[in-house]
């Protein structure tokens, strides 16, 4: 049996975490097992090292060890949760993964992109999304739903800049990748945006019983 991997990325702000619950519900509705997890964590040791990702005090952190943390992370992810739900034929959906490397540490901390996609290929063993919903829309709209979340972790403090160059990353991704990346606008109601996101996803999994 093979699985589904569906992942949810973009800017922080973008409603990633809900619509990824919303959605769950809709596919165990229609009779699927799904598994819902996330990046950096989704096991006990990448919590771990999500919260010395994610902590301000690291704020010496430099970026390389900053990208193999996160890509430690994942490799454990995808070693304890993803690549053994999706042998049991689960739908598995994860809030990030290996496309938020090459956007925060490649496009916006400007570490080679082909290093990137080399170590995200060691870390995953090569499992990679079959669908990727990315979730953007105007940056008052995102940058608002985070400042309502109050304080902000070492990579929400980054400056504007860093936030600016992480949206152009998600940007070139879908338009690099408009098969597999299917950009849905963020900056609207839930409802609204949930029922975009199960357009998309409905459309793949008909085109993928069919295709
Ligand atoms: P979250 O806020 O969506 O849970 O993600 C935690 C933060 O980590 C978010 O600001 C994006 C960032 N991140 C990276 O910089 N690189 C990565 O590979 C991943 C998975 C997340």
């Amino acid at each position: 049996m093979v699985g589904i991997l569906i992942t949810f990325d973009g800017p922080d702000g973008g409603g990633k975490t809900t619509q990824l619950g919303l959605l769950a519900e809709h596919l165990r509705r229609s009779g699927r097992t799904v598994r819902c997890t996330r990046e950096p964590g989704g096991t006990a040791l990448g919590d771990k090292i999500r919260d010395l990702l994610l902590d301000p005090a690291n704020a010496e952190m430099a970026a390389r060890t900053e990208a193999l943390l996160y890509m430690a992370a994942r490799a454990q992810h995808v070693a304890e949760v993803i690549a053994p739900a999706l042998a049991r034929g689960e739908v598995v959906l994860s809030d990030r993964y290996a496309d938020s490397t090459l956007v925060y540490q490649g496009a916006a901390r400007r570490l080679a992109r082909e290093d990137l996609v080399a170590i995200n290929r060691f870390a995953t063993g090569g499992v990679v999304p079959d669908l990727t919903i990315l979730l953007d829309g105007d940056a008052a709209t995102l940058g608002g739903r985070l400042a309502g979340r109050g304080d902000a972790d070492r990579i929400e403090g980054e400056a504007a800049a860093f936030h600016a160059e992480v949206r152009r990353g998600f940007r070139e991704l879908a338009a690099a990748e408009p098969e597999r990346v299917r950009a849905v606008a963020a900056d609207r109601g839930v409802d609204e945006v949930h029922r975009a996101v199960v357009a998309v996803v409905e459309e793949f999994l008909r085109r993928r019983a069919y295709g």
